[in-house]
Protein backbone atom coordinates (compact mmCIF):
# COMPACT_ATOMS: atom_id res chain seq x y z
CA UNK A 1 0.00 0.00 0.00
CA UNK A 2 1.38 3.32 -0.87
CA UNK A 3 2.37 5.49 2.41
CA UNK A 4 1.11 9.31 2.32
CA UNK A 5 4.13 11.32 3.37
CA UNK A 6 3.31 14.70 1.26
CA UNK A 7 0.11 16.20 0.87
CA UNK A 8 -0.59 18.93 -1.57
CA UNK A 9 -4.34 20.95 -1.56
CA UNK A 10 -5.31 22.77 -4.65
CA UNK A 11 -7.56 25.39 -3.86
CA UNK A 12 -7.02 27.71 -0.27
CA UNK A 13 -11.09 28.31 0.44
CA UNK A 14 -13.55 27.78 3.39
CA UNK A 15 -12.72 23.84 2.56
CA UNK A 16 -9.35 23.32 1.52
CA UNK A 17 -7.99 25.30 4.40
CA UNK A 18 -9.64 24.49 7.20
CA UNK A 19 -9.24 20.60 5.79
CA UNK A 20 -6.14 20.51 5.22
CA UNK A 21 -4.76 22.65 8.16
CA UNK A 22 -6.64 20.05 10.75
CA UNK A 23 -5.25 16.95 8.44
CA UNK A 24 -1.78 18.44 8.82
CA UNK A 25 -2.42 19.22 13.04
CA UNK A 26 -3.57 15.55 13.41
CA UNK A 27 -0.37 13.72 11.16
CA UNK A 28 2.38 15.65 12.67
CA UNK A 29 4.48 13.07 10.32
CA UNK A 30 2.94 14.54 6.81
CA UNK A 31 4.09 17.33 4.99
CA UNK A 32 1.09 19.57 3.83
CA UNK A 33 0.76 22.42 1.37
CA UNK A 34 -1.96 24.11 0.49
CA UNK A 35 -1.36 26.05 -2.67
CA UNK A 36 -3.70 28.35 -4.20
CA UNK A 37 -3.66 30.84 -7.58
CA UNK A 38 -4.73 33.00 -5.54
CA UNK A 39 -1.82 35.41 -4.37
CA UNK A 40 -4.07 37.55 -2.21
CA UNK A 41 -5.27 34.59 -0.59
CA UNK A 42 -1.79 32.71 0.20
CA UNK A 43 -0.57 36.03 1.80
CA UNK A 44 -3.77 36.12 4.10
CA UNK A 45 -2.95 32.52 5.53
CA UNK A 46 0.90 33.42 5.85
CA UNK A 47 0.04 36.59 7.37
CA UNK A 48 2.08 37.13 10.55
CA UNK A 49 -0.51 38.72 13.07
CA UNK A 50 -2.73 35.30 11.33
CA UNK A 51 -5.29 37.66 10.16
CA UNK A 52 -6.65 34.30 7.94
CA UNK A 53 -8.82 35.11 4.48
CA UNK A 54 -11.35 33.48 6.55
CA UNK A 55 -13.51 33.13 9.83
CA UNK A 56 -13.98 29.91 11.46
CA UNK A 57 -14.05 29.82 15.00
CA UNK A 58 -11.20 27.45 16.57
CA UNK A 59 -9.51 28.12 13.06
CA UNK A 60 -6.95 30.34 14.44
CA UNK A 61 -5.59 28.06 16.93
CA UNK A 62 -4.84 24.92 14.06
CA UNK A 63 -3.16 27.06 11.90
CA UNK A 64 -0.73 28.82 14.82
CA UNK A 65 -0.19 25.22 16.19
CA UNK A 66 1.06 23.80 12.25
CA UNK A 67 1.72 26.68 10.25
CA UNK A 68 5.66 26.06 9.76
CA UNK A 69 6.01 22.85 11.32
CA UNK A 70 4.56 20.93 8.72
CA UNK A 71 1.51 23.25 7.09
CA UNK A 72 2.89 25.15 4.26
CA UNK A 73 0.72 27.73 2.21
CA UNK A 74 2.09 28.34 -1.28
CA UNK A 75 1.08 30.15 -4.56
CA UNK A 76 3.92 28.00 -6.55
CA UNK A 77 1.37 25.16 -7.35
CA UNK A 78 3.77 23.17 -9.72
CA UNK A 79 6.02 22.78 -6.67
CA UNK A 80 3.13 21.28 -4.54
CA UNK A 81 2.13 19.27 -7.43
CA UNK A 82 5.59 17.96 -8.28
CA UNK A 83 6.45 17.32 -4.29
CA UNK A 84 3.16 15.55 -3.36
CA UNK A 85 2.28 11.37 -3.11
CA UNK A 86 -1.29 12.78 -2.87
CA UNK A 87 -3.25 15.77 -4.41
CA UNK A 88 -6.77 16.86 -2.79
CA UNK A 89 -8.22 18.85 -5.75
CA UNK A 90 -10.45 20.95 -3.70
CA UNK A 91 -11.32 24.22 -6.01
CA UNK A 92 -14.58 25.91 -6.42
CA UNK A 93 -17.58 24.50 -8.51
CA UNK A 94 -19.96 27.25 -8.94
CA UNK A 95 -23.14 27.20 -10.80
CA UNK A 96 -22.52 27.82 -15.09
CA UNK A 97 -23.25 31.30 -15.66
CA UNK A 98 -23.46 30.75 -19.86
CA UNK A 99 -23.56 28.23 -22.51
CA UNK A 100 -24.83 24.98 -21.99
CA UNK A 101 -26.48 24.32 -18.54
CA UNK A 102 -26.39 27.78 -17.71
CA UNK A 103 -28.10 28.54 -14.06
CA UNK A 104 -27.84 25.16 -12.96
CA UNK A 105 -24.96 23.02 -14.44
CA UNK A 106 -21.64 23.05 -12.19
CA UNK A 107 -19.10 24.94 -13.85
CA UNK A 108 -15.82 22.40 -13.91
CA UNK A 109 -13.71 24.57 -15.41
CA UNK A 110 -11.60 24.83 -12.46
CA UNK A 111 -11.58 21.22 -11.43
CA UNK A 112 -10.57 20.51 -15.33
CA UNK A 113 -7.28 22.96 -15.27
CA UNK A 114 -5.94 22.05 -11.59
CA UNK A 115 -6.46 18.27 -13.17
CA UNK A 116 -4.62 18.98 -16.92
CA UNK A 117 -1.85 21.01 -14.20
CA UNK A 118 -1.42 18.00 -11.99
CA UNK A 119 -0.72 15.73 -15.70
CA UNK A 120 1.46 18.88 -16.94
CA UNK A 121 3.85 18.88 -13.66
CA UNK A 122 3.84 15.59 -12.13
CA UNK A 123 6.38 13.17 -13.00
CA UNK A 124 5.85 10.77 -10.09
CA UNK A 125 2.84 8.36 -9.91
CA UNK A 126 0.00 10.38 -7.38
CA UNK A 127 -3.24 9.75 -5.57
CA UNK A 128 -5.91 12.67 -7.03
CA UNK A 129 -8.27 13.44 -4.73
CA UNK A 130 -11.60 15.14 -5.43
CA UNK A 131 -12.30 17.12 -2.49
CA UNK A 132 -14.69 19.64 -4.63
CA UNK A 133 -18.47 18.78 -4.87
CA UNK A 134 -18.83 17.73 -8.09
CA UNK A 135 -21.24 15.82 -10.35
CA UNK A 136 -21.51 12.00 -10.98
CA UNK A 137 -18.67 10.70 -12.83
CA UNK A 138 -16.32 13.63 -12.71
CA UNK A 139 -13.58 11.26 -11.69
CA UNK A 140 -13.96 9.65 -15.00
CA UNK A 141 -13.11 12.61 -16.85
CA UNK A 142 -10.13 13.40 -14.46
CA UNK A 143 -9.08 10.10 -15.53
CA UNK A 144 -9.02 10.21 -18.89
CA UNK A 145 -7.52 13.57 -18.92
CA UNK A 146 -5.05 12.25 -16.56
CA UNK A 147 -3.93 9.00 -18.16
CA UNK A 148 -4.41 11.09 -21.66
CA UNK A 149 -1.14 13.72 -20.49
CA UNK A 150 0.69 11.40 -18.08
CA UNK A 151 4.51 10.38 -18.44
CA UNK A 152 6.02 7.11 -18.55
CA UNK A 153 5.70 5.38 -15.34
CA UNK A 154 3.39 7.91 -13.48
CA UNK A 155 0.30 6.33 -12.44
CA UNK A 156 -2.53 8.59 -11.23
CA UNK A 157 -5.38 6.81 -9.03
CA UNK A 158 -8.49 8.68 -8.65
CA UNK A 159 -10.56 8.90 -4.88
CA UNK A 160 -13.41 11.13 -4.37
CA UNK A 161 -13.38 12.25 -0.92
CA UNK A 162 -16.38 14.86 -0.90
CA UNK A 163 -16.36 17.44 2.65
CA UNK A 164 -19.30 17.21 4.95
CA UNK A 165 -17.94 20.26 7.03
CA UNK A 166 -20.43 23.40 8.00
CA UNK A 167 -19.25 26.40 7.58
CA UNK A 168 -19.15 28.24 11.65
CA UNK A 169 -18.64 24.83 12.76
CA UNK A 170 -16.03 23.63 9.83
CA UNK A 171 -13.15 22.98 13.06
CA UNK A 172 -15.60 21.22 15.45
CA UNK A 173 -16.79 18.96 12.68
CA UNK A 174 -13.83 17.91 10.86
CA UNK A 175 -12.38 16.83 14.28
CA UNK A 176 -15.59 14.59 14.91
CA UNK A 177 -17.03 13.86 11.87
CA UNK A 178 -20.43 12.54 11.58
CA UNK A 179 -18.62 10.12 8.64
CA UNK A 180 -15.47 10.63 6.34
CA UNK A 181 -16.52 9.38 2.99
CA UNK A 182 -14.11 7.45 0.34
CA UNK A 183 -15.15 6.26 -2.79
CA UNK A 184 -12.43 4.42 -5.45
CA UNK A 185 -12.45 2.06 -8.57
CA UNK A 186 -13.29 -1.17 -7.26
CA UNK A 187 -10.13 -2.51 -8.70
CA UNK A 188 -7.10 -3.40 -6.37
CA UNK A 189 -5.01 -0.62 -7.13
CA UNK A 190 -8.41 1.71 -6.43
CA UNK A 191 -8.65 -0.11 -3.19
CA UNK A 192 -4.94 0.34 -2.00
CA UNK A 193 -5.22 4.13 -2.56
CA UNK A 194 -8.10 4.31 -1.20
CA UNK A 195 -6.79 2.47 2.27
CA UNK A 196 -3.64 4.95 2.06
CA UNK A 197 -6.04 8.23 2.51
CA UNK A 198 -8.37 5.68 5.18
CA UNK A 199 -4.62 5.28 6.77
CA UNK A 200 -4.49 9.65 7.11
CA UNK A 201 -8.10 10.19 8.45
CA UNK A 202 -7.23 7.50 11.15
CA UNK A 203 -4.51 9.04 12.88
CA UNK A 204 -7.61 10.84 14.37
CA UNK A 205 -10.87 9.67 13.10
CA UNK A 206 -12.48 5.96 14.41
CA UNK A 207 -12.39 3.57 12.04
CA UNK A 208 -16.14 3.03 11.92
CA UNK A 209 -16.92 6.17 10.49
CA UNK A 210 -14.59 6.19 7.80
CA UNK A 211 -16.82 4.71 4.70
CA UNK A 212 -15.66 3.14 1.66
CA UNK A 213 -18.16 2.92 -1.13
CA UNK A 214 -17.68 3.06 -5.43
CA UNK A 215 -16.73 6.15 -7.00
CA UNK A 216 -19.91 7.32 -7.93
CA UNK A 217 -21.53 6.35 -4.74
CA UNK A 218 -19.42 8.63 -3.32
CA UNK A 219 -20.12 11.35 -5.70
CA UNK A 220 -23.59 11.35 -5.53
CA UNK A 221 -23.89 10.76 -1.49
CA UNK A 222 -22.50 14.64 -1.55
CA UNK A 223 -25.18 16.05 -3.79
CA UNK A 224 -27.80 13.75 -2.38
CA UNK A 225 -26.77 15.25 1.40
CA UNK A 226 -26.85 18.91 0.70
CA UNK A 227 -30.12 18.18 -1.59
CA UNK A 228 -32.09 16.26 1.63
CA UNK A 229 -30.52 19.12 4.60
CA UNK A 230 -32.21 21.81 2.22
CA UNK A 231 -35.09 19.68 1.26
CA UNK A 232 -36.07 19.76 5.41
CA UNK A 233 -35.48 23.57 5.97
CA UNK A 234 -37.93 24.02 2.96
CA UNK A 235 -40.03 21.48 4.16
CA UNK A 236 -40.52 23.57 7.70
CA UNK A 237 -40.59 26.57 6.32
CA UNK A 238 -43.32 25.81 3.68
CA UNK A 239 -45.13 24.87 7.15
CA UNK A 240 -43.94 28.33 8.74
CA UNK A 241 -46.17 29.86 5.89
CA UNK A 242 -48.88 27.44 7.21
CA UNK A 243 -48.28 28.51 10.79
CA UNK A 244 -48.44 32.26 10.27
CA UNK A 245 -51.63 31.65 7.99
CA UNK A 246 -53.25 29.45 11.28
CA UNK A 247 -51.85 30.72 14.43
CA UNK A 248 -50.02 27.50 14.73
CA UNK A 249 -46.59 28.13 15.88
CA UNK A 250 -43.34 26.66 13.69
CA UNK A 251 -41.25 26.12 16.95
CA UNK A 252 -43.83 23.72 18.43
CA UNK A 253 -44.46 22.07 15.04
CA UNK A 254 -40.68 21.59 14.51
CA UNK A 255 -40.63 20.29 18.26
CA UNK A 256 -43.02 18.17 18.10
CA UNK A 257 -42.20 16.07 14.78
CA UNK A 258 -38.64 16.46 15.67
CA UNK A 259 -39.39 13.98 18.58
CA UNK A 260 -40.22 11.18 16.24
CA UNK A 261 -36.55 9.59 15.98
CA UNK A 262 -37.25 8.80 12.67
CA UNK A 263 -37.50 12.41 11.81
CA UNK A 264 -35.00 13.63 14.27
CA UNK A 265 -34.81 17.34 15.72
CA UNK A 266 -31.72 19.03 13.92
CA UNK A 267 -31.70 21.40 10.92
CA UNK A 268 -36.18 22.07 11.79
CA UNK A 269 -35.32 25.70 11.79
CA UNK A 270 -37.44 27.86 10.14
CA UNK A 271 -35.39 31.07 8.86
CA UNK A 272 -35.91 33.93 6.50
CA UNK A 273 -34.26 30.65 4.11
CA UNK A 274 -31.00 28.99 3.24
CA UNK A 275 -27.80 30.62 2.16
CA UNK A 276 -24.58 29.28 1.68
CA UNK A 277 -22.74 28.61 -1.48
CA UNK A 278 -23.28 24.98 -1.18
CA UNK A 279 -26.98 24.35 -0.90
CA UNK A 280 -28.67 25.97 -4.15
CA UNK A 281 -25.63 25.27 -6.25
CA UNK A 282 -25.64 21.40 -5.51
CA UNK A 283 -29.61 21.03 -6.02
CA UNK A 284 -29.42 22.89 -9.38
CA UNK A 285 -26.12 20.29 -10.10
CA UNK A 286 -28.62 17.44 -8.97
CA UNK A 287 -31.43 18.94 -11.06
CA UNK A 288 -28.94 19.25 -14.35
CA UNK A 289 -27.91 15.78 -13.79
CA UNK A 290 -31.19 14.09 -13.60
CA UNK A 291 -32.47 16.22 -16.67
CA UNK A 292 -29.58 14.91 -18.65
CA UNK A 293 -30.51 11.56 -17.84
CA UNK A 294 -33.55 12.26 -18.40
CA UNK A 295 -35.61 12.12 -15.87
CA UNK A 296 -37.93 15.11 -15.90
CA UNK A 297 -39.93 14.20 -12.91
CA UNK A 298 -36.76 13.52 -10.53
CA UNK A 299 -35.31 17.27 -11.93
CA UNK A 300 -38.82 18.63 -11.21
CA UNK A 301 -38.75 17.30 -7.26
CA UNK A 302 -35.40 18.54 -6.16
CA UNK A 303 -36.25 21.76 -8.27
CA UNK A 304 -39.15 22.60 -5.89
CA UNK A 305 -36.50 22.57 -2.56
CA UNK A 306 -35.11 26.08 -4.40
CA UNK A 307 -38.06 27.22 -5.91
CA UNK A 308 -40.32 27.15 -1.91
CA UNK A 309 -36.51 28.98 -0.62
CA UNK A 310 -37.49 31.87 -2.69
CA UNK A 311 -40.69 32.44 -2.12
CA UNK A 312 -39.95 32.38 1.39
CA UNK A 313 -37.68 35.10 0.96
CA UNK A 314 -39.90 36.67 -1.14
CA UNK A 315 -42.81 35.86 1.31
CA UNK A 316 -40.52 37.44 4.37
CA UNK A 317 -39.89 40.85 2.38
CA UNK A 318 -43.67 41.26 1.57
CA UNK A 319 -44.81 40.93 5.34
CA UNK A 320 -42.13 43.55 6.05
CA UNK A 321 -43.69 45.66 3.24
CA UNK A 322 -47.09 44.79 4.13
CA UNK A 323 -46.86 45.51 8.20
CA UNK A 324 -45.87 48.70 7.53
CA UNK A 325 -48.43 49.81 6.24
CA UNK A 326 -48.00 48.95 2.95
CA UNK A 327 -44.77 51.39 1.88
CA UNK A 328 -41.54 51.60 3.17
CA UNK A 329 -40.36 53.89 1.08
CA UNK A 330 -38.34 56.38 2.73
CA UNK A 331 -38.21 54.46 5.60
CA UNK A 332 -35.21 53.36 7.68
CA UNK A 333 -34.81 49.41 8.42
CA UNK A 334 -31.89 48.14 9.93
CA UNK A 335 -30.90 44.61 8.69
CA UNK A 336 -29.03 42.71 11.65
CA UNK A 337 -26.69 40.11 9.90
CA UNK A 338 -25.66 39.89 6.25
CA UNK A 339 -23.68 36.39 6.66
CA UNK A 340 -25.43 33.18 4.98
CA UNK A 341 -25.47 32.33 9.13
CA UNK A 342 -23.56 33.05 12.32
CA UNK A 343 -20.13 32.35 12.86
CA UNK A 344 -18.75 33.12 9.32
CA UNK A 345 -17.94 36.04 7.38
CA UNK A 346 -19.10 34.29 4.40
CA UNK A 347 -22.35 36.20 2.53
CA UNK A 348 -22.70 33.56 -0.55
CA UNK A 349 -26.17 33.43 -1.03
CA UNK A 350 -27.22 34.88 1.82
CA UNK A 351 -30.32 35.69 2.29
CA UNK A 352 -29.64 39.36 3.55
CA UNK A 353 -28.50 40.30 0.22
CA UNK A 354 -32.09 39.25 -1.48
CA UNK A 355 -34.11 41.21 1.18
CA UNK A 356 -31.96 43.97 0.90
CA UNK A 357 -32.28 44.26 -2.66
CA UNK A 358 -36.27 44.09 -2.25
CA UNK A 359 -36.50 47.04 0.46
CA UNK A 360 -34.02 49.03 -1.87
CA UNK A 361 -36.24 48.34 -5.10
CA UNK A 362 -39.29 49.83 -2.68
CA UNK A 363 -36.70 52.54 -2.16
CA UNK A 364 -36.03 52.14 1.68
CA UNK A 365 -33.52 53.01 3.56
CA UNK A 366 -31.45 50.52 4.94
CA UNK A 367 -28.52 50.45 7.49
CA UNK A 368 -26.73 47.25 8.02
CA UNK A 369 -24.69 45.63 10.62
CA UNK A 370 -22.90 42.12 10.82
CA UNK A 371 -19.77 41.25 13.26
CA UNK A 372 -17.68 39.81 10.88
CA UNK A 373 -18.47 40.89 7.11
CA UNK A 374 -15.75 42.53 5.55
CA UNK A 375 -17.79 46.16 4.21
CA UNK A 376 -16.01 45.57 0.53
CA UNK A 377 -17.73 42.43 0.54
CA UNK A 378 -21.08 43.88 1.38
CA UNK A 379 -20.73 46.46 -1.59
CA UNK A 380 -19.99 44.02 -4.32
CA UNK A 381 -23.02 41.68 -3.02
CA UNK A 382 -25.33 44.44 -3.23
CA UNK A 383 -23.53 45.74 -6.57
CA UNK A 384 -23.92 42.25 -8.16
CA UNK A 385 -27.54 41.71 -6.61
CA UNK A 386 -28.69 45.19 -8.57
CA UNK A 387 -26.41 45.38 -11.43
CA UNK A 388 -28.52 48.37 -13.02
CA UNK A 389 -28.17 50.25 -10.15
CA UNK A 390 -24.50 52.52 -9.96
CA UNK A 391 -22.56 51.68 -6.56
CA UNK A 392 -23.20 55.08 -5.84
CA UNK A 393 -27.04 55.12 -5.71
CA UNK A 394 -27.05 51.52 -3.37
CA UNK A 395 -24.34 53.69 -1.09
CA UNK A 396 -27.21 56.43 -0.79
CA UNK A 397 -30.11 53.80 0.30
CA UNK A 398 -27.51 51.89 2.43
CA UNK A 399 -25.42 52.73 5.36
CA UNK A 400 -22.93 50.06 7.05
CA UNK A 401 -22.76 50.48 10.85
CA UNK A 402 -20.23 49.35 13.23
CA UNK A 403 -23.03 47.88 15.70
CA UNK A 404 -26.73 46.56 16.24
CA UNK A 405 -27.40 50.16 17.85
CA UNK A 406 -25.70 51.96 15.26
CA UNK A 407 -27.87 50.25 13.50
CA UNK A 408 -31.43 50.41 14.93
CA UNK A 409 -31.09 54.26 15.21
CA UNK A 410 -34.08 56.38 13.78
CA UNK A 411 -35.20 53.28 12.47
CA UNK A 412 -38.28 52.29 11.72
CA UNK A 413 -38.06 48.75 11.51
CA UNK A 414 -35.06 46.10 12.74
CA UNK A 415 -34.89 42.90 10.41
CA UNK A 416 -32.50 39.61 11.69
CA UNK A 417 -31.19 38.33 9.15
CA UNK A 418 -28.56 36.19 10.92
CA UNK A 419 -29.07 34.22 14.21
CA UNK A 420 -25.69 35.69 15.71
CA UNK A 421 -25.27 35.10 19.22
CA UNK A 422 -24.62 38.61 19.70
CA UNK A 423 -28.37 39.67 18.63
CA UNK A 424 -29.86 37.35 21.55
CA UNK A 425 -28.11 40.33 23.94
CA UNK A 426 -28.77 43.43 22.30
CA UNK A 427 -30.03 46.20 24.89
CA UNK A 428 -33.36 46.97 23.44
CA UNK A 429 -34.57 49.05 25.57
CA UNK A 430 -31.65 51.58 24.34
CA UNK A 431 -33.11 50.31 20.80
CA UNK A 432 -36.39 51.14 21.39
CA UNK A 433 -36.02 54.51 22.91
CA UNK A 434 -33.81 55.69 19.50
CA UNK A 435 -36.06 54.32 16.53
CA UNK A 436 -39.31 55.86 15.29
CA UNK A 437 -42.58 54.92 16.32
CA UNK A 438 -44.51 51.94 16.07
CA UNK A 439 -41.07 50.27 16.25
CA UNK A 440 -41.47 46.81 14.63
CA UNK A 441 -38.88 43.88 14.75
CA UNK A 442 -39.22 41.21 12.11
CA UNK A 443 -37.57 38.01 13.18
CA UNK A 444 -36.38 35.76 10.37
CA UNK A 445 -34.37 33.50 12.81
CA UNK A 446 -36.10 32.96 15.82
CA UNK A 447 -33.76 34.93 18.04
CA UNK A 448 -35.87 37.54 20.10
CA UNK A 449 -37.98 36.69 22.61
CA UNK A 450 -41.10 38.35 21.45
CA UNK A 451 -42.93 38.74 24.72
CA UNK A 452 -40.41 40.41 26.50
CA UNK A 453 -39.94 42.99 23.15
CA UNK A 454 -43.17 43.34 23.11
CA UNK A 455 -43.42 44.39 27.05
CA UNK A 456 -40.62 47.17 25.92
CA UNK A 457 -43.50 48.28 23.54
CA UNK A 458 -42.22 46.82 19.92
CA UNK A 459 -44.64 45.44 17.66
CA UNK A 460 -42.42 41.83 16.59
CA UNK A 461 -42.98 39.52 13.53
CA UNK A 462 -41.61 36.52 13.71
CA UNK A 463 -41.26 33.99 10.81
CA UNK A 464 -43.70 31.20 11.84
CA UNK A 465 -45.92 32.91 14.05
CA UNK A 466 -49.24 33.83 13.48
CA UNK A 467 -50.13 36.01 16.76
CA UNK A 468 -50.97 39.60 17.26
CA UNK A 469 -48.08 42.02 16.66
P1 LIG B 1 -13.53 28.77 -2.49
O1 LIG B 1 -13.95 29.60 -3.63
O2 LIG B 1 -13.52 29.36 -1.10
O3 LIG B 1 -12.04 28.22 -2.73
C1 LIG B 1 -11.59 27.68 -3.92
C2 LIG B 1 -10.16 28.16 -4.17
O4 LIG B 1 -9.62 27.44 -5.27
C3 LIG B 1 -10.05 29.64 -4.52
O5 LIG B 1 -9.22 30.29 -3.57
C4 LIG B 1 -9.43 29.65 -5.93
O6 LIG B 1 -8.52 30.71 -6.14
C5 LIG B 1 -8.72 28.31 -5.95
N1 LIG B 1 -8.47 27.79 -7.30
C6 LIG B 1 -9.34 27.66 -8.32
N2 LIG B 1 -8.74 27.09 -9.39
C7 LIG B 1 -7.45 26.86 -9.02
C8 LIG B 1 -6.33 26.27 -9.68
N3 LIG B 1 -6.44 25.78 -10.93
N4 LIG B 1 -5.16 26.20 -9.02
C9 LIG B 1 -5.05 26.68 -7.75
N5 LIG B 1 -6.08 27.23 -7.07
C10 LIG B 1 -7.26 27.31 -7.70
O7 LIG B 1 -14.42 27.47 -2.51
P2 LIG B 1 -14.83 26.52 -1.28
O8 LIG B 1 -15.99 27.09 -0.55
O9 LIG B 1 -13.60 26.15 -0.54
O10 LIG B 1 -15.38 25.26 -2.07
C11 LIG B 1 -14.50 24.37 -2.74
C12 LIG B 1 -15.27 23.12 -3.12
O11 LIG B 1 -15.72 22.45 -1.94
C13 LIG B 1 -16.53 23.39 -3.94
O12 LIG B 1 -16.68 22.36 -4.88
C14 LIG B 1 -17.65 23.33 -2.92
O13 LIG B 1 -18.87 22.93 -3.48
C15 LIG B 1 -17.14 22.27 -1.97
N6 LIG B 1 -17.64 22.38 -0.60
C16 LIG B 1 -17.77 23.59 0.01
C17 LIG B 1 -18.21 23.66 1.34
C18 LIG B 1 -18.34 24.98 2.04
O14 LIG B 1 -18.90 25.01 3.13
N7 LIG B 1 -17.86 26.08 1.50
C19 LIG B 1 -18.50 22.49 2.03
C20 LIG B 1 -18.35 21.27 1.38
C21 LIG B 1 -17.93 21.22 0.07
C1 LIG C 1 -23.91 22.85 4.21
C2 LIG C 1 -23.99 21.43 4.79
O1 LIG C 1 -24.59 21.48 6.09
C3 LIG C 1 -22.61 20.82 4.87
O2 LIG C 1 -22.70 19.47 5.31
C4 LIG C 1 -21.97 20.87 3.49
O3 LIG C 1 -20.66 20.34 3.54
C5 LIG C 1 -21.93 22.28 2.97
O4 LIG C 1 -23.28 22.83 2.95
P1 LIG C 1 -23.25 25.24 5.19
O5 LIG C 1 -23.93 25.75 3.97
O6 LIG C 1 -21.88 25.72 5.49
O7 LIG C 1 -23.17 23.64 5.13
O8 LIG C 1 -24.14 25.55 6.50
P2 LIG C 1 -25.51 24.93 7.07
O9 LIG C 1 -25.40 24.88 8.53
O10 LIG C 1 -25.90 23.69 6.39
O11 LIG C 1 -26.57 26.08 6.73
C6 LIG C 1 -26.98 26.36 5.40
C7 LIG C 1 -28.10 27.38 5.42
O12 LIG C 1 -29.29 26.80 5.95
C8 LIG C 1 -27.80 28.60 6.29
O13 LIG C 1 -28.29 29.76 5.66
C9 LIG C 1 -28.58 28.31 7.57
O14 LIG C 1 -28.92 29.47 8.27
C10 LIG C 1 -29.79 27.60 7.01
N1 LIG C 1 -30.46 26.73 7.98
C11 LIG C 1 -29.80 25.68 8.53
C12 LIG C 1 -31.79 26.97 8.32
O15 LIG C 1 -32.40 27.91 7.81
N2 LIG C 1 -32.40 26.14 9.20
C13 LIG C 1 -31.78 25.08 9.76
O16 LIG C 1 -32.41 24.35 10.56
C14 LIG C 1 -30.43 24.83 9.42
Amino acid sequence: MPRVNKICCIGAGYVGGPTCAVIALKCPHIRVTIVDLNQARIDAWNSPDFHLPIYEPGLEDVVRKARGRNLFFSSDVDKGIQEADLIFVSVNTPTKKSGVGAGSAADLNYVELATRRIAAIATSSKIVVEKSTVPCRTAESMRIILEANSKPNTRFDILSNPEFLAEGTAIKDLFAPDRVLIGSLQTSEGKEACQALCEVYRNWVPNDKILTVGLWSSELSKLAANAMLAQRISSINALSAICEATGANIDEVAHSIGQDSRIGSKFLRASVGFGGSCFQKDILNLVYLSESLNLKEVAEYWKQVVTMNEYQKRRFSKRVVDTLFNTITGKRIAVLGFAFKADTGDTRESAAITLIRDFQEERALVNIYDPQVEHSQIWSDLSEASPSMPLETIQRQVSICSSALEACRNAEAVVIATEWAEFKTIDWQSVYAGMNKPAFVFDGRLLVNAEELRAIGFKVAVIGRGERL
